[in-house]
């Protein structure tokens, strides 16, 4: 993995105040921005555990950054997309002592599926990560929770009647929905003082737009694809938006962690405000309400 010096030059200047030896679990620690973050939290002297859908890349990463540094690294089997395997991955948290959790798996972009009655972008990038921290809650509590959202939260407002998005066709607006779920819930866990987090990588032309993600047709991953990687943020930079995360312990709920620049999407992290209207959502208690109807029933199941 290459990993430039001046962003390892940023982290040295401002990311002082990060325990040494703890234990953090990454989801998505395979991802372009996932591995980026594990090399970071390495060089920061943080002991991990990778949760990964592709155990090989797992072990491949853990021996890359075992050659590099003196940590501890474990990596566990974790597929958002399939309850039991989150059921198993919570149960071996469980044994393993950890004080944060970086929430960076998701998908983009993907055609409508069902499981269990949901579409695959709601579940995986919204209800079971959140099932995943409700239970993990419950296990540690004192754990950090940092849940990656994104800028397409700006695409949507939140329709209490059509949480689930199971007729939309257009796959980003999907994709917005169920990050904006995700953030009017860690906002929500913040404003009632739980140790939640919330950044985002602003634009990267990472693994979201691979052609092994099939979320555009081939011929895009021959002409954009090259072109995102020209304007678009590389990962190692795009990732410390979500480190910046684990600095910031008493941010206020109405704020998060990004990229500074030209609409968010480019630069080194700054605080920003959450706007579009996520704020007034938080207020809409009947909203709340349904949210949290479908987030309990996940729990009881
Ligand atoms: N790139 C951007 O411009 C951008 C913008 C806003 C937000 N984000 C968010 O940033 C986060 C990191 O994404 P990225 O850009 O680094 O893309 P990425 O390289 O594709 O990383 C996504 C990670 O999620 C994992 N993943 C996908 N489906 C999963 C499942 N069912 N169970 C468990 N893990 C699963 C992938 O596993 P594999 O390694 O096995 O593929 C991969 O490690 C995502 O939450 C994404 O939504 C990205």
């Amino acid at each position: 993995m290459k990993i430039k010096r001046k962003c390892l030059k940023y982290i040295d200047k401002h990311f002082k105040n990060i325990k040494q030896g703890s234990t953090v679990a990454i989801s998505g620690a395979t991802g372009s921005t996932g591995k980026a973050l594990a090399y970071y939290l390495a060089y920061l002297n943080c002991n991990l555990v990778f949760l990964v859908r592709n155990i090989k890349e797992g072990n491949n990463l853990k021996k890359e950054l075992l050659d590099l540094f003196k940590v501890n690294i474990d990596v566990i089997y974790l597929d958002y997309a399939n309850k039991k395997s989150v059921d198993q991955t919570i149960f071996s948290l469980s044994k393993m002592g950890i004080d944060l959790l970086f929430n960076n798996a998701g998908i983009y972009h993907q055609p409508l599926k069902l499981i269990d009655n949901y579409d695959i972008t709601f579940y995986v990038n919204f209800l079971m990560p959140v099932y995943m921290e409700e239970k993990l809650a419950k296990i540690y509590s004192n754990i950090k929770i940092i849940n990656t959202g994104s800028i397409s939260y700006r695409y949507l407002k939140l329709n209490k009647n059509d949480l689930l998005k199971l007729n939309e066709k257009n796959r980003t607006l999907r994709y917005g929905n169920s990050k904006r779920l995700l953030m009017l819930y860690t906002t929500y866990k913040k404003y009632l003082g739980n140790n939640f987090s919330l950044a985002h990588p602003g634009i990267s032309a990472t693994n979201l737009f691979a052609s092994k993600n099939k979320a555009y047709p081939k011929i895009f991953y021959v002409f954009i694809t090259p072109l995102m990687k020209i304007i678009f943020m590389n990962p190692n930079k795009a990732a410390l938006s979500l480190l910046k995360g684990i600095n910031e312990d008493n941010l206020p709920f109405n704020k998060w962690i990004g990229p500074r620049g030209l609409c968010h999407a480019w630069g080194y992290p700054n605080i920003q405000a959450i706007k579009e209207g996520l704020l007034e959502e938080l207020k809409d208690k009947e909203l709340l309400d349904r949210v949290f109807k479908i987030i309990n029933k996940e729990q009881s199941k």
